[in-house]
């Protein structure tokens, strides 16, 4: 079994999160990591909670941090894709999951309301959503997170290299050949007969 973790994307809406997330998602498969995304959008769909309020991200983000720490137990390579913009709610994910590292998806309020994937940040503005995060809610930066992604300056593909020399650094990966590499390997070597 692989040794699980929990990679934890926070930042403000349209940082880019969801973006990187899957981008190591698809690295770490590919290496033969069981791994599981758990994404802001995703998740809510399934529990249909729109509660943005303080207490409703609270009470969220700690089923996030318990599935997460579950999954983790597992050898699940975990990622976690939420706003999350409260410390209180990453401090309490940290302090029960074993091996947590906090990405933080750092990008300028001025580029994100640019990209405004989904619209909200027009809608937040013209006062038709509350609570939202950067505009009418805080976003509190996390203090020490162990990676800091500048996605205002940085391609998709760099800040998923970042988490993964992270990831290596901290031996999550090993180094060395993927899971698929070695049976090509051992699949040359077998027509060659050096091995059964
Ligand atoms: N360096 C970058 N890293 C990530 N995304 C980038 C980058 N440059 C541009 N983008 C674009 O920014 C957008 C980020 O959207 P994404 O849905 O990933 O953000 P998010 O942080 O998950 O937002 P939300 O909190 O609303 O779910 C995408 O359209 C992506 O292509
Ligand atoms: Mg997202």
């Amino acid at each position: 079994m692989n040794k699980g973790f929990v990679l934890w994307f926070t930042g403000l809406p349209c940082s880019g999160k969801t973006t990187i997330a899957k981008k190591v998602k698809s690295i770490l498969e590919e290496k033969g990591i069981d791994t599981e995304l758990l994404d802001g959008d995703t998740i809510r769909d399934y529990i249909k909670n729109k509660d943005f309020s303080k207490e409703g991200r609270n009470k969220h983000l700690r089923y996030i941090a318990v599935m997460a720490k579950l999954l983790e137990k597992r050898g699940v390579g975990v990622l976690c894709s939420f706003v999350s913009p409260y410390r209180e709610n990453r401090d309490f994910a940290r302090s029960i999951c074993e091996n947590f590292i906090e990405v933080y998806v750092k990008a300028s309020i001025e580029e994100c309301m640019k990209r405004d994937v989904k619209g909200m940040y027009k809608l937040a503005k013209e006062g038709k959503i509350k609570n939202f995060t950067g505009i009418d809610d805080p976003y509190e930066e996390p203090l020490n997170p162990e990676i800091i992604l500048e996605t205002d300056e940085e391609t998709v593909e760099e800040s998923a290299e970042k988490v993964i020399s992270k990831l290596k650094e901290i031996g999550f990966i090993e180094e060395g050949y993927s899971q698929e590499e070695e049976e090509e390997i051992k699949r040359r070597l077998r027509d060659l007969g050096y091995i059964e």
